[in-house]
Order: C-alpha cells, then sequence, then structure tokens
C-alpha cells in the first residue's frame, strides 16, 4: 500500500519546538545533512556498507528527495541498513522513494522491502511517480535485539533495474503508543492517517512530536468543524497531535455521519483501527457529544460520549474488506450531532520468525572477523528465507537456527571467530578454498555436526582433539593448511569419521609406510538373546605413503582380555576410499 506527499509541501516553522524526535534520520544518497520540518536528516553512510548513490536532477525537489541510494549488484540477496537500538525498544519505521527516473529507464524498479526477519512489502512507486509524486511506506515494529535492520531486496519483478531509496526514518516511540498490539509477534503497516475536514496542510513534527505524517481528508459531502480549544496529547495512548483535532467532520443534529474511509478497497484481512473525536466548542458541562460507532453495520463502540477532552477509541484487531464505511448515529434525543477528526488504520502482520539470538550473535561475530565477507551479510541471517545471508540455511522453525553454513570458494580471509561454537544446531560448515587464518577454534559445543571441511585455507595451529567429542562427525576435511602436528590418534580412532589430511598431518609412518595401531575389537553379532559377542585384539597397519583416507571403524574400549591379531588394509571392511 502507497501512500504519497506533494514535492513541495513543506513549510518553514518558527515557534517554540517539541524536544527533537529521538532515532534515525537519513538522507540517503547524500553526503550532506539536510534540514526537513525541522528534523536534520544526516547522510546515510555510516548505516550502509552497500550500493551506489545519484542526484537527481529535477528542480523544486525537496533536498530529501534529490538523492537516492540504489543497490546495482545482483548477486545479493539483500541490502540492508542498520541502526543500533535498544532491547525491547518501539520504533516507527519510514522508508521514502523517490524514482525520478534515476536509472534513465522511465520505468520505476518494483521490489521488496524487509524489517528484520520480516518482509515488510512490495515497493511500487509507479502510480505516484506517473503524478509527480514521492511515496512513503510506514511500519511499527518492536525490536527483540540491539539491532534493528531495514532491507531492500530485488524480487521477481525487479528485473534488470535496482532497488533504490530516497530517505530512511527510524523514529522511537513511547510504550504506550499502539500499545494493545503484541508487537513481539506482529507489526503494524501503515494504511492510512488522516486528519479530517482539514485545509490541505499535513500535519508532521513539530505538531506531532514523534513525526507521523496526519494527511488530510476532505469530503465535500460532509459539514465540518474546527474546535476552539485543544486537547492533551499525553492523555492518549498513542499521543496523537493536539492539532489532528482541529478540524473534523459532523453531521446535522438527529443525522447519522458517514463517512467512506479509507478512501480505498482494503485485502480481506485484520486492522487495527483507531478513531479521535473531540466536541468542538468551548468547554463548558454542555459540551459532550453522543453516539455509537459501527465499521462496515458491525457496533464499534457503543454509547460513546465525547468532551471537549477528546477520545480515542481503537480496535486491535478488526477484520476489513473491500470498501470501510464508518458510521456515527447520533444518541435519541442528542442537541448535536456526532464528530470524528482523525483516524489511524494499520494492516497487522504476523512476524516472519527471526533466527536464534545466539546464532545470530555467532554470526555477527563471524562476519567482523571475516575480510571482506559477502556483501549481503547484514540484516537476519535466516530470514526472509528467500533472502538469507550467502551461504547461510536454516532450519524451518519460527526461531529458526543455522543449520548449514557453506562458503566455500568465495575469496574469504580473515580468522574463524571462537563463538562459532554457538552455532550448536549446525550441521554442515564448509570453508573450504577460502584464504581462513589463525587457528580451528573448540568446536566441541557443535554436538549435531556432521561434516567439517576446512581444507584449502591457511589454519594454523593444533588439529584440536575435542573434535573427537563431535558425536555425529563424519567427514573432516583438513587437507592444504598450514596446521601443525598430527591428527590426534582419537580422532583417528574415532568411529565412523572420514578424515582427508595432508601427509604432514599424517602420524609417522615407518620405513615401509606404515603405521600401527593396536586395537581392542568387540564385534558384536547376532540378534537380541541370540547375540554374542567377540573380544579381540588388533592392529592395524595402514600404507600412508599414498594417504588419502583412514578411518577405524572401532571403538577403544579398556581390554577385558588380551590377544593380538595385525590386519593388513586390504581387509575392505576397515577402510574407505575418499
Ligand atoms: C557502483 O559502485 C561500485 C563501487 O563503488 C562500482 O564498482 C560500480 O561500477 C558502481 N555501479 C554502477 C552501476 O555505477
Ligand atoms: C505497479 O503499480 C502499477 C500502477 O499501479 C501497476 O500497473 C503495476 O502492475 C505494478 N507492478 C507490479 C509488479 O505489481
Ligand atoms: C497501554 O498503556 C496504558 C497506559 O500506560 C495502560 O494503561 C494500558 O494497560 C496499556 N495496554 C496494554 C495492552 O498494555
Ligand atoms: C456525557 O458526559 C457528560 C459529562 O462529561 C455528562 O454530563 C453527560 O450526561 C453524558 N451524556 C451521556 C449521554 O451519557
Ligand atoms: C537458541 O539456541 C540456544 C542454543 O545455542 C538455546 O539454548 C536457546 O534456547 C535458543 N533460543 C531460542 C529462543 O530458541
Ligand atoms: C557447498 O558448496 C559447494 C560449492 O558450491 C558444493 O559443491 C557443496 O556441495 C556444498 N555443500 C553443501 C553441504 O551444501
Ligand atoms: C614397519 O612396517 C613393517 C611392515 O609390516 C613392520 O614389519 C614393521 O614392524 C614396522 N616397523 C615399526 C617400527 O612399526
Ligand atoms: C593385558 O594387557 C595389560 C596391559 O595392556 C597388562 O597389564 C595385562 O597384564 C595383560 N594381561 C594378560 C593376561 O596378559
Amino acid at each position: 500500500m502507497s501512500l504519497f506527499f506533494f514535492l513541495l509541501l513543506w513549510f518553514s516553522i518558527s515557534q517554540a519546538l517539541p524536544p527533537p524526535p529521538r532515532g534515525f534520520f537519513l538522507n540517503c544518497g547524500s553526503s550532506t545533512s539536510t534540514n526537513l520540518n525541522e528534523i536534520d536528516y544526516k547522510p546515510d553512510k555510516g548505516f550502509v556498507s552497500v550500493g551506489n548513490t545519484t542526484t537527481i536532477n529535477q528542480k523544486d525537489l525537496i533536498p530529501i528527495l534529490s538523492t537516492l541510494r540504489y543497490f546495482p549488484d545482483k548477486s545479493s540477496r539483500k541490502h540492508c541498513y542498520n541502526f543500533p537500538v535498544a532491547k525491547n525498544s518501539k520504533y516507527l519505521i519510514r522508508t521514502t522513494y523517490y524514482y525520478g527516473n534515476f536509472d534513465g529507464k522511465n520505468n520505476p524498479p518494483v521490489f521488496d522491502q524487509i524489517v528484520g526477519g520480516t518482509k515488510w512489502s512490495v515497493v511500487n512507486t509507479s502510480e505516484d511517480y506517473a503524478k509527480g509524486q514521492s511515496s512513503y511506506y510506514e511500519i511499527i515494529v518492536s525490536v527483540p535485539g540491539t539491532r534493528l535492520s531495514v532491507c531492500l531486496a530485488k524480487n521477481a519483478h525487479t528485473l534488470s533495474s535496482s532497488p533504490f531509496i530516497s530517505a530512511l526514518d527510524v523514529q522511537s516511540l513511547e510504550d504506550t503508543m499502539y500499545n494493545s498490539t503484541d508487537l513481539g509477534s506482529y507489526k503494524l503497516s501503515l494504511i492510512a492517517r488522516n486528519s479530517f475536514g482539514g485545509d490541505g496542510e499535513m500535519i508532521s513534527y513539530p505538531d506531532d512530536r514523534y513525526n507521523r505524517l496526519w494527511q488530510p481528508f476532505s469530503d465535500p459531502k460532509l459539514p465540518t468543524v474546527t474546535s476552539r480549544s485543544s486537547i492533551n496529547p499525553s492523555d492518549f495512548w498513542n499521543i496523537p497531535p493536539s492539532k489532528a483535532f482541529v478540524e473534523g467532520f459532523t453531521a446535522s443534529k438527529g443525522k447519522p455521519l458517514e463517512l467512506q474511509w479509507p478512501p480505498f478497497p482494503l485485502p480481506a484481512t485484520k486492522y487495527y483501527v483507531a478513531l479521535y473525536f473531540k466536541d468542538d466548542r468551548s468547554p463548558g458541562p454542555m459540551s459532550w457529544r453522543a453516539f455509537d460507532v459501527s465499521v462496515n453495520g458491525l457496533s464499534f463502540l457503543r454509547n460513546l460520549n465525547v468532551s471537549t477532552n477528546g477520545v480515542m477509541v481503537y480496535s486491535g484487531q478488526w477484520p476489513l474488506s473491500g470498501q470501510t464505511q464508518i458510521t456515527l448515529t447520533p444518541a435519541k434525543n442528542a442537541q448535536v450531532g456526532p464528530v470524528i477528526n482523525a483516524g489511524e488504520v494499520f494492516q497487522i502482520l504476523p512476524l516472519g520468525g527471526f533466527t536464534n539470538i545466539s546464532d545470530a550473535t555467532a554470526m555477527e561475530d563471524l562476519l567482523e572477523s571475516i575480510k571482506k565477507p559477502p556483501v549481503d551479510w547484514s540484516g537476519d541471517p535466516c530470514l526472509p528465507r528467500v533472502n538469507s545471508w550467502t551461504g547461510v540455511t536454516c532450519s524451518k522453525e519460527k526461531i529458526t537456527r543455522v543449520i548449514s553454513l557453506n562458503l566455500t570458494n568465495l575469496g574469504l580471509s580473515g580468522t574463524l571467530s571462537p563463538s562459532i561454537n554457538k552455532m550448536t544446531a549446525l550441521k554442515d560448515l564448509w570453508l573450504g578454498k577460502n584464504s581462513f587464518t589463525g587457528p580451528i577454534p573448540d568446536l566441541s559445543s557443535m554436538t549435531r555436526l556432521e561434516t567439517l571441511h576446512l581444507e584449502d585455507n591457511q589454519f594454523t595451529g593444533a588439529i584440536p582433539e575435542s573434535l573427537a567429542r563431535l558425536p555425529h562427525l563424519r567427514k573432516l576435511s583438513i587437507k592444504n593448511n598450514k596446521l601443525k602436528g598430527t591428527i590426534p590418534s582419537v580422532l583417528l580412532q574415532k568411529k565412523g569419521l572420514t578424515i582427508q589430511a595432508s601427509p604432514e598431518n599424517m602420524p609417522r609412518t615407518n620405513q615401509t609406510g606404515q603405521i600401527k595401531y593396536t586395537y581392542f575389537i568387540k564385534e558384536t553379532f547376532g540378534h537380541d538373546s541370540s547375540t554374542f559377542a567377540m573380544f579381540f585384539y588388533m592392529t592395524l597397519l595402514f600404507p600412508f605413503n599414498s594417504w588419502k583416507t583412514c578411518i577405524s571403524y572401532v571403538n577403544v574400549i579398556e581390554p577385558p582380555l588380551n590377544h593380538s591379531n595385525t590386519l593388513n588394509l586390504d581387509y575392505r571392511g576397515l577402510y574407505h576410499q575418499a
């Protein structure tokens, strides 16, 4: 759903300002700050590390629309802005787009916008652009961690164009605002926010301390009122601007007020609806208006009594579909007609899930320790699923876990951060054919690890004995590194493990190119009651001069009896070729 504002709808204001809005206000693609409605829009450089910038040469354009950042990299699965935020804090995010034919294609690109791990919406600015207008989108979110990401990504309609963005606001909200919605499970995507009966002037900061945009909405069929007193915004959970209560629609005495709003059809789903009312007359004992509120014929609130202090009526989960009609029916014998001043409608968007915090933290640490990581390593590592980080595969749970990390041959260097072992759901870790340096960290807590590929890198240090404690590890590839020492014997003896290593890390061989290991073997034969076991020692001789692979399939246990035997490697059951 896109809304619009006119290019030159901004006025300079000279009055005592409320405290400046808290948050981040970015003039995307610009290298200088610009002031809009008393808010400083800063260059976006510190919050995004990808994309190219350009300037739109068009006269009369407000400064925040005259520059943009676009993202031509087709291989990248998403392009993200990242913001440090307080844990569990509430934010209103606004993305602003003005195409301005920046790419000379005369066709605004269509692409996705993403918040955290949730696909927010498709961005389609075609209609607004055709009218010479910019487009903006708003969403209210709560952030579980300390990082908030807002990303753009190509979709099936983007084709050869590039996603772009003109301005990005991340505005901190108070706890009480929109608090009837559990923002831990849902997000609120703005459909419409209007001030009714207005004179064409949009309300924003400083009138609205939170820089929400209240579009004027007029209806020539409806009589209007102008209020003679003002409300106290903090009397309302949503802290609406006092100015939104100045103008309003009314109906003559005894008549219902019928309002078609929002003025466009809505997809059938649940919405957050807040309506704002105030008696416009001078405060006094008789200054109240009583009426019932219904939406599409269903009772929204009965016996509403609106005084000059104003009132907000809301529903956190109201089903709407198609056209919406709001009807205010005056109470019997009411001396004056009903009144309505403003309204907000948000679509309730279920959270797309998020990545387990300890996995996400481990991925962030890895991102820090890798030089030149993949460009799309930003935002949520797993979600949305089609926009996961390059090389990352995740489970299907709501709180998703990283189950595979495949960075084979991506030209990476740097070290492996020790916190990688927090990714305890990882089954496959493939880092082969890069230039990783430093030691192999302790991975012993990654108890689900099945395959570990570290080959063709520059890892140094010893081969960790702790790998032997990984119960499911069946493939270890460490060849062509700068590792010191031989493979620990506990690893060589690990049941079901195939190891690929360079000769210098293999156990020492004797002149004939063989090594000798003595094992105590417990073989079990038969099933159930007929099961019997045979115990014997055996010495394995491995011809490691043309070494490729060695598997021992036996467990070493304390010998209850001693017996020695020598087996030749040709005994196929004891060795596997790579
Ligand atoms: C975008 O910037 C990158 C490097 O900053 C440059 O290599 C690339 O050519 C630019 N792409 C376009 C389309 O200008
Ligand atoms: C974008 O919006 C325009 C105008 O509303 C519409 O014609 C077009 O089909 C939309 N594009 C996509 C890919 O949805
Ligand atoms: C929302 O905030 C108000 C004001 O603090 C409080 O009275 C109300 O109980 C809150 N509602 C919810 C659902 O938390
Ligand atoms: C509405 O509230 C006022 C006090 O603010 C009261 O005097 C009046 O009787 C109420 N009207 C109805 C219909 O309840
Ligand atoms: C995330 O994974 C850790 C294990 O690393 C686990 O202890 C924790 O419960 C998981 N958190 C959630 C929210 O699933
Ligand atoms: C990892 O990527 C490489 C190269 O793209 C591929 O050959 C290999 O099969 C992948 N491994 C897994 C576990 O997906
Ligand atoms: C070296 O291997 C040969 C071949 O079987 C064996 O006879 C000899 O005992 C081994 N020597 C040592 C020191 O292990
Ligand atoms: C079996 O071997 C152990 C040590 O390997 C040794 O202490 C013990 O004496 C041996 N027992 C017999 C019966 O040879």
